[in-house]
């Protein structure tokens, strides 16, 4: 067998030929299912190289070039075309097979309806095209099925022509007047709900909205609606962006590999980001389907209006999108919670990523397969580098930077360079050195000094990066590091506040007039994404809780507090000593819940103590073993000592109708279960009069942590009420997963049998077997090996049925380097007899041989 080949950001070549017209017909029956591709090509240039076009289990019937038949070779997933001509018309009539298609890219179903997925390179499956973001056409699609099962046909654009036809069957025809590249088109047929609706633009364009879903789901389709007309309404306001066509579609699919798709007038989502009502979906559910939602709906303008042209440039779509959609939520709702969402996925996934087998730039150099490469250095370390343009430009000239990229490269697939040129023309701020954030992987670290001379009243803060080397990268260079700083009195006053540009290899910055010595709160807001390495006391942190200007800031110093206390226990667990926790520090804790003017989201965010994932984050090799009994022992050791404030707000908030209070307390009855077995009746009453799925999920979540009759019980009172509900039952199969104890593994060896469980759904793998492995540290890491075997075993069958979620959940097995040796050859192992078994798909092949390497 040969193996797969990387390809790479280096070899890219403009296309040979554009395809300018693409007419599609497509007749949906079966396994028979008929795609007659007719496009009009135009050869680039001067050349006599044939045409060579992409494509993946296509079942080609004919060939035609201007009308007569064309000779042609197959081989390699190419379809070779040797012709003369200059400009011509190529018709391409091939069969697919929808129904086999478990890998749910290309044309695929979903519970009895069509629907297909592109991006990146799965339009290869459906016809053979020259299926790269920088080959642009006008698609008009007919499609044709039969009009009982299938009474709704979609397509991209705007509908043109729809008839009924013998024999049971219709069709529709559809025209998108925007030239886009074969990943943003899109296809669904089948019975829907259909919720309506409608915008006015500000330009006074009513545009058409419609929300499909499955049936009986009509009730669930009104956040979503709601969230679109916010999104739209934002984009208006705060970037500018008007809505393009007359009619804006999304439908709700249960099998879907990602989170939703933002194909052009026509996005397919994950269930999961749409179906909403208060029984069966959380405020976070709520929170996540305003988030997505948004996501799409502005990649209308960043990524279809203006495209990537090649997948290596991924960033230029994903990063600002994603950066568009955090600003969203932060305007719509809270800044600062919103920031510390942000931050942890930045420290305790991407930070993983950038120091594991995967580590790539933000702009990757090589790959293998371009599925792997959708991932949170592309998607939120890109997100980062945008926020930080947006910090060194300021709103202003950030806007002026926007519109004149839109000015310069609307219709176009364009590169990351191409968005940071108009940033710094614009703004006429010099990013020369900043586009290293592109181009580098790995997480700079930086360590800051301080000195206080009272003789001259002046502090001085000195600062050092290293950016450690990564796969096929060494010897980096120094970084620009926008860094945001806040100098702190005594008293509590901020006496400096202040954004320094760090950009040597070690900087210092000297502050005037500084009366005595302050208290420095250090990369403010995560100001980039960096490690900080500054060695705080605690009075500083106290002090920094207390009085930081930044909420942000006042979290972050707690997550130190209790992550350091935690490495203090680590090393008494190591040298034979007992284990202590300062008083201080529960003191700290028990003021943020007596605290009235911070808000009860951000106190949630502070109680909830930073997870086991994330403390790993923060050291370069792990004692897992003493790891895990160090952070039981603080959370108790907190618990206990707030015990009667948590108590009090348990009881306070027990029917509140806010979600902050709600966040805040659920976090509070967690903690309070941990100081006494006693207190799982409140955990009880909850569960029995809980009318959202918040409260709900919040008293099965307290039970968690330990095994008892209880929770038994509403287990299984929760399963029996929510079977039915896909969605509802994915929360019930993530308990068993994070689950932390003995007989957690057989019992989701069990669940794998269970009748709402399935391995080709992706909703329910990630659910039950993505959430044990990345989220059950301790179980996950067992040192009888059945984590790593529960998962192994699993991968397996998921290379065949879909590959693309087999090599999203590899991830934990592949980050190993920080483990002790015995559990990395355990780890090792399981990765070499995936690699051992025949037909392993690419996109495993890249990750575990990256892995073992
Ligand atoms: N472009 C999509 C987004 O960010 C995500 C995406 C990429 C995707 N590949 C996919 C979605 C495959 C589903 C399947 O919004
Ligand atoms: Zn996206």
């Amino acid at each position: 067998m040969t193996q797969p080949q990387a390809k790479y950001l280096k070899d890219y070549q403009a296309p040979l030929f554009q395809i300018t017209h693409l007419d599609l017909d497509i007749s949906l029956a079966g396994e028979n299912s008929v795609i007659q591709a007719t496009s009009s090509i135009e050869r680039v240039g001067e050349h006599q190289q044939p045409l060579k076009l992409d494509g993946e289990d296509i079942n080609l019937k004919s060939v035609k070039i201007n009308g007569v038949e064309s000779a042609y070779t197959e081989k390699n997933g190419q379809l070779i075309i040797d012709t003369e001509e200059q400009t011509f018309e190529l018709e391409i009539v091939s069969v697919v097979d929808p129904e086999s298609n478990t890998s749910l890219e290309g044309l695929y179903m979903s519970d009895g309806a069509y629907c297909t997925q592109c991006e990146a390179e799965g339009f290869r499956r459906i016809t053979y095209f020259l299926d790269r973001p920088d080959v642009l056409a006008i698609y008009t699609v007919r499609i044709e099925a039969n009009k009982t099962a299938f009474p709704f046909l979609l397509s991209n654009g705007n509908l043109v022509e729809s008839g009924d036809l013998e024999g049971g069957l219709h069709y529709v025809k559809w025209h998108d007047p925007f030239p886009k590249p074969a990943y943003l088109f899109a296809l669904v047929a089948g019975d829907f709900d259909l919720l309506e609706d409608e915008y006015i633009t500000r330009s006074d364009r009513a545009v058409k909205l419609q929300v499909f879903v499955d049936k009986g789901n009509l009730h669930k389709a009104h956040h979503a609606i709601a969230s679109l007309k916010k999104s739209m309404q934002w984009d208006e306001t705060r970037f500018n962006l008007e809505y393009d066509l007359d009619i804006y579609m999304i439908v709700a699919v249960d099998f879907f590999n990602m989170g939703a798709m933002e194909n052009k007038g026509l996005n397919v989502f994950n269930t999961k980001y749409v179906l909403a009502d208060k029984a069966s979906a959380t405020d976070d559910d709520y929170h996540g389907i305003e988030s997505v939602v948004g996501h799409e709906y502005f990649h209308n303008w960043t990524g279809n209006r203006v495209t990537c042209r090649d997948w290596f440039q991924l960033s230029l779509k994903e990063g600002l999108t994603v950066f568009r959609d955090q600003e969203f939520s932060s305007d719509v709702g809270s800044r600062a919670v919103n920031r510390i969402h942000a931050i942890k996925v930045m420290k305790n996934q991407q930070f993983a990523e950038d120091s594991g087998p995967m580590a790539h730039p933000i702009r990757p150099e090589s790959v293998i397969e371009m599925n792997n490469f959708y991932t949170v250095t592309v998607y939120n370390k890109g997100a980062e580098v945008i926020r930080m343009m947006h910090t060194l430009l300021g709103e202003d000239k950030f806007q002026a930077g926007m519109a004149l990229y839109f000015n310069r490269h609307d219709g176009q697939a364009v590169t990351c360079d191409d968005f940071v040129a108009a940033m710094e023309d614009a703004s006429q701020v010099d990013l020369g050195q900043f586009r290293l954030w592109y181009s580098q992987a790995g997480t700079p670290q930086v360590t800051a000094t301080e000195s206080y001379d009272d003789s001259t009243n002046s502090y001085c803060l000195t600062l050092s990066q290293e950016t450690p080397d990564t796969p096929g990268q060494t010897d980096k260079l120094p970084q620009h590091i926008p860094f945001d700083i806040e100098l702190i009195d005594s008293e509590g006053n901020s006496l400096v506040n202040q954004v320094l540009d760090f950009k040597q290899q070690t900087q210092n910055f000297v502050f005037e007039n500084i009366k005595s010595r302050p208290v420095a709160s250090l990369l403010q807001d995560f100001s980039a994404p960096v490690k900080l390495e500054f060695d705080y006391s605690i009075e500083q942190l106290l002090h920094l809780m207390r009085f930081a200007n930044s909420e942000v800031a006042k979290w972050e110093a707690s997550v130190s507090l209790f992550s350091q206390s935690i490495w203090q226990c680590v090393d008494n667990l190591q040298n034979g000593k007992a284990m202590h926790i300062d008083s201080r520090l529960v003191d700290g804790f028990k003021g943020v819940l007596l605290s009235e003017s911070l808000n009860e989201a951000l106190m949630a965010e502070i109680l909830t103590l930073t997870s086991a994932s994330s403390l790993i984050e923060q050291t370069e090799s792990v004692d897992l073993d003493s790891l895990a009994i160090a952070r039981q022992f603080a959370v108790n050791e907190i618990a206990q000592g707030c015990e009667d404030e948590l108590l009090a707000k348990v009881r306070q908030l027990q029917s509140t109708d806010s979600a902050d209070a709600r966040a805040l307390k659920n976090t509070c009855l967690s903690l309070l279960l941990k100081v006494d077995d006693s207190y799982r009746y409140i955990a009880e009453q909850q569960f029995g009069t809980a009318d959202n799925m918040t409260d709900t999920l919040g008293a099965l979540t307290a039970l968690n942590s330990d095994c008892s009759s209880e929770r038994t019980a509403l287990m299984t009172a929760y399963e029996s009420r929510w079977v039915e509900t896909p969605l509802a039952m994915d929360k019930w199969f993530s308990l068993h997963a994070t689950f932390a104890n003995e007989g957690c593994i057989e019992q989701l060896e069990k669940l794998l049998q269970h009748e709402g469980f399935s391995m080709s759904n992706p909703n329910r793998v990630r659910s039950l077997i993505g959430v044990f492995a990345a989220a059950n540290t301790f179980e996950f890491h067992r040192k009888d090996a059945k984590g790593y075997d529960f998962l192994t075993k699993a991968i397996i069958k998921l290379n065949k049925v879909n590959p693309q979620v087999a090599a999203r959940i590899i991830t934990p097995l592949i980050q190993f380097k920080k483990f002790d040796l015995e559990r990395q050859a355990l780890m090792r192992k399981s990765l070499e007899s995936i690699l051992a078994i025949d037909e392993l798909s690419k996109d495993l092949y890249e990750k575990v041989t990256k892995a073992l390497s």
